[in-house]
């Protein structure tokens, strides 16, 4: 609870005003990885290594952007920053221990913006999002990687919607999810999709209590590699349940 406050303290502060409500989601994002270091460790793993194996063979290695880069746990940014000339993080929130970290490292060619990539305010306001569209401004862009971000677009936006009272929110979810694909298959340049696209919830007998599409009915593209990510395994809902979720590369 310490950490917490801590953490939450320190990122407010450096934090845009325009992103300060997302901090708590993040702090929380934060906790439960930290719980979950077990659990998660081999799709953390997964990540990594399809993107290290994606940048293996490219020829020109300037300008890399990771879309929801997060908590930098899925995403070897290390890597990332050796290989290329210049490193672009984007996601709402960078905490305060990410900054520190990268700062620690001395990874000096690793760039921070503040972005809500879900295209939300022109989808609810009827107009076709192009939340990717920024993209076409960065200058020698040879690699986009979306870092485990696409689902979480649709349960933030999800929740707002639920928040305003929305009574059908399905159709612009999906609206959303399709953008981000879209927007991914027209970049110029070498693309990785790491999402997961679906979730089952299940009991100690592993029958599914619950399960449903993390895409709201966008049509994800043919996968590379899949597997699994225990993303709340038994313990973190509650004692007798577990929440898997189906993980694609692309
Ligand atoms: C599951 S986490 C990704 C983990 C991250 N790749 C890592 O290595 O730790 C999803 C990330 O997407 C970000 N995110 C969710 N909705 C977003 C949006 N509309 N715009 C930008 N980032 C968003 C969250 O802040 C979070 O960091």
């Amino acid at each position: 609870m310490i950490l917490e406050a801590l953490q939450y303290a320190a990122t407010v502060s450096v934090t845009g005003t325009e992103f300060r409500s997302h901090v708590r989601s993040s702090v929380s994002l934060w906790s439960r990885a930290n719980r979950c270091t077990k659990a998660w460790a081999s799709h953390e793993d997964n990540c990594k290594a399809f993107v290290r194996e994606a940048i293996s063979g490219m020829k020109q290695k300037r300008t890399a952007v990771v879309l929801g880069s997060g908590l930098l746990r899925d995403v070897p940014i290390a890597d990332l920053s050796r290989a290329f000339d210049t490193v672009v993080l984007v996601d709402l929130v960078h905490l305060a221990t990410v900054r520190a970290w990268l700062a620690a490292k001395g990874l000096r060619n690793v760039r921070l913006i503040s972005r809500d990539l879900s295209g939300f305010e022109e989808a609810r306001a009827g107009r076709t999002p192009e939340p990717l569209a920024f993209l076409r401004q960065v200058p020698y862009l040879d690699l986009v990687v979306s870092a485990n971000i696409l689902s979480q677009i649709g349960v933030g936006c999800q929740r707002q919607l639920e928040r305003e009272g929305h009574a059908a929110p399905g159709p612009i979810l999906k609206t959303l999810a399709q953008a981000h694909l879209d927007g991914l298959r027209q970049q110029p340049c070498k693309t990785v999709l790491l999402t997961d696209i679906r979730y089952a919830v299940t009991d100690r007998s592993g029958t599914v209590i619950d399960d449903g599409d993390l895409l709201f009915g966008a049509k994800s593209p043919a996968a590379k590699k899949q597997w699994f990510w225990p993303v709340a395994p038994f313990g973190e809902l509650n004692r007798d349940s577990q929440a898997i979720h189906e993980v694609i590369a692309v």
